[in-house]
């Protein structure tokens, strides 16, 4: 007999969500207040808004630093930047090939296009969706000179084999923790684990100064390079008067920013704790769904819930994602179709047309280049039957426990009306 169900939203019934949720587009879901008014009303009076002349970068630097136990942490204006000063530090020649993940942010990309270098890109383990150790070797060249890391949704890579390839090949490691603050992978963070770690401090992140990022390292000078000229027009200011060691822009964050990022900063374990809590809570309300899956945390680790994401098994539902989607939508919730959309990275436009400099098509056909690159479904087929059948909630620390209710009825409501 089939079970019966309320009329969905879609089809004109009533909506389980009727009033908006925290959001982290505005006060609702963040964490912001007189802490961060107070550090910022002392930048503006003291007439100082650039780091050159102020206190706050450098404190905020420090204080980031010493929370990760790392030698070295730089303040920077995105999560964009941090990973480009990466990338400048490790300074490949053009040509040179970085293994990625195609289920990350196209900033994660961007700084490796713009150092001339080609994003070759390794398909990833669907319990997480992120890069497989298992897929990395066949990916490896006689160009490779890194691997990107990203810990996307803020549950960890495996860092041990994938540290491991990367030793044994000589390959320098970023992480790309800008949806990973305080992720433990098998007692240490991410971000401490490889060559270099990158933040993001943009709005959505787990702390927030509106745009902004962090590198931090225990800094080796391995490739002759400080990381500090690596954002600062390659300026070796440590030194007496002015000089230029290398090509490098300007991405440094203001006093304005860093006074946020200080309050902010003393936030963190509430704002993990409160995502952890209501993932949990969800986790438990949908247990029995038989067609919703949560991504998975490896053992020993812990996930600090950038998004809430669950794939959805098709093969029990008489819909696919986009429909799931609509009809979750039109009972109140936020929600959206895969990362990074419904398709991995490499089939947006910019990489899959080579749309970079000009009408070169650089650096993917450079002169005496390895081989033709080509970017077309097919390539990384786990990352695309993941962005097929995932669905992300956007998560944040001001979620209560009657809201978790209301998301998990929401979506126990539409897979029940879908169910085969
Ligand atoms: C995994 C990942 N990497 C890199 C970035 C780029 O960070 P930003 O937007 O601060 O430049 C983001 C931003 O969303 C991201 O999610």
């Amino acid at each position: 007999m089939p079970i019966k169900v309320d009329k969905l939203a879609i089809d004109g019934g009533r909506q389980v969500i009727e009033f908006p949720l925290p959001t982290i587009k505005n006060a609702t879901g963040r964490l912001i207040g007189e802490e961060e008014m107070t550090l910022v009303k002392e930048v503006i009076e003291s007439g100082c808004l650039a780091y050159l002349y102020g206190e706050k970068v450098a404190e905020f630097e420090k204080r980031f630093a010493e929370l990760y136990q790392i030698k070295h942490g730089v303040a920077v204006s995105s999560g964009t930047a941090a990973l480009h000063t990466a990338m400048i530090y490790l300074d490949p020649d053009p040509g040179d090939e970085i293994l990625v993940s195609p289920i990350t942010d196209m900033g994660s990309v961007i700084p490796v296009l713009y150092q001339q270098a080609i994003p070759v890109f390794v398909d990833v383990d669907p319990f997480n969706q992120n890069m497989d150790p298992q897929a990395i070797e066949a990916k490896i060249s006689s160009r490779t000179r890194g691997i990107m890391v990203t810990h996307i949704y803020g549950s960890p890579a495996d860092m041990g084999p994938i540290m491991e390839i990367a030793r044994k090949h000589d390959l320098f490691v970023i992480e790309d923790c800008a949806q990973a603050h305080m992720t433990e992978y098998r007692g240490r963070l991410a971000g401490t684990i490889g060559n270099i770690g990158c933040f993001s401090f943009q709005q959505s992140k787990h702390i927030t100064t509106g745009d902004g990022g962090m590198v931090i390292a225990d800094e080796d000078q391995r490739f002759g390079r400080r990381l500090r000229e690596c954002f600062d027009k390659g300026w070796p200011r440590h030194k007496p008067g002015r000089d230029h060691n290398f090509l490098a822009p300007n991405y440094h964050m203001t006093e304005l920013q860093a006074a946020v990022g200080i309050a902010q900063i003393q936030k963190y374990s509430i704002s993990i704790v409160a995502r952890r809590e209501a993932a949990a809570k969800l986790d438990n309300l949908l247990r029995e769904e038989e067609a919703f899956e949560p991504i998975g945390t490896l053992p020993d680790c812990r996930q600090t819930y950038f998004y809430y994401t669950f794939r959805l098994k098709l093969e029990l539902l008489r819909a696919n994602t986009e429909t799931i989607i609509k009809a979750l939508t039109a009972e109140g919730l936020t929600c959206e179709h895969g990362y990074p959309g419904p398709i991995p990275l490499y089939l947006y436009k910019m990489i899959r047309e080579k749309k970079t400099f000009g009408k070169s098509g650089w650096p993917f056909n450079l002169p005496g280049g390895r081989k033709k690159w080509n970017f077309e479904e097919g390539l990384c087929p786990q990352a695309e039957k993941c962005c097929r059948e995932t669905v992300i909630l956007p998560w944040n620390e001001r979620l209560q426990s009657d809201h978790v209710e209301l998301i998990g009825a929401a979506i126990g409501k539409v897979l029940n009306a879908y169910k085969k």
